[in-house]
């Protein structure tokens, strides 16, 4: 059931997707395909993300919020987590319209009324297979937060309570394209969880803070959009 607000956000995302690369011819709800043979497109000028040796296992785009808080003390927003859905790349990986999807979700995303959802967006606009979702989980060593990227209630792995992945940043670069307004990319490695022993966070759209913030601000939320790659 939709919303007149949904229909008329979706219409608007239409009349922005003309101008935008043909949508991918989209694969079933729940189909996944092969991705032995998917690759990252990582800059050639750093060595911070390495892509691994094997293939990946799951090729996912985000859609989804970046939450930050106003330092008192430094008068800049500091991360404060994420949450993002989830949904598999994998049938169009090898299609004209995989290069520059985050950008056309994001558009859509962006566009989008704060009442409509990640997760009605993505499948809408992106790729109807939801793989599962991305946020953040109090850190098992005790201090601060950790990312998650969560498949245990979706899809094929519905109800397996290993299918998830816990990890720590271990590399990132700043985004090739416009960094102030991309988040950066990332490398991380598993610290619990059976889905995957690496993640790489590409191709990112949106989700930085304003560059400063006036002490005494609400938390805010930025939207953003990217690649996942697990392996
Ligand atoms: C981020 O903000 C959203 C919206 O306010 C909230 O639902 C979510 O729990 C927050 N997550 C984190 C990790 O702060
Ligand atoms: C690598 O190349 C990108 C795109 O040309 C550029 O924006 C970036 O600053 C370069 N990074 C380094 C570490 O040289
Ligand atoms: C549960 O999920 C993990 C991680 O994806 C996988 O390795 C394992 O084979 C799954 N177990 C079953 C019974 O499907």
């Amino acid at each position: 059931m939709f919303s007149f607000q949904l229909l008329s956000a979706l219409s608007s995302v239409v009349l922005l997707a003309s101008a935008a690369p043909a949508f991918p011819t989209l694969p079933k709800k729940g189909e996944c395909c092969d991705t032995s043979a998917a690759i990252m497109d990582l800059p050639t000028n750093q060595t911070q993300l390495v892509t691994p040796t094997t293939a990946p296992l799951f090729v996912a785009l985000g859609v989804g919020i970046q939450n930050y808080t106003c330092s008192a003390t430094t008068l800049k927003y500091t991360s404060t987590g994420a949450v993002a859905s989830l949904f598999d790349l994998s049938c169009i990986d090898k299609t004209p319209a995989f290069a520059n999807i985050q950008t056309v979700a994001f558009k859509a995303w962006s566009a989008m009324p704060a009442s409509i959802s990640a997760t009605t967006v993505g499948a809408k606009i992106a790729a109807p297979t939801l793989l599962g979702f991305h946020y953040f989980v109090p850190s098992p060593s005790g201090t601060g937060i950790s990312p998650k990227w969560d498949f245990t209630s979706t899809g094929k792995f519905a109800g397996n309570s290993t299918a998830f992945v816990l990890a720590a940043k271990a590399g990132s670069i700043s985004s090739p394209v416009a960094p102030t307004t991309n988040v950066d990319w990332l490398t991380l490695n598993n610290v619990q969880g059976a889905l995957a022993s690496k993640i790489f966070r590409i191709d990112t759209v949106g989700g930085q803070p304003p560059a400063s913030c006036v002490a005494g601000t609400a938390d805010i939320t930025v939207k953003y959009t990217s690649k996942y790659y697990l392996y």
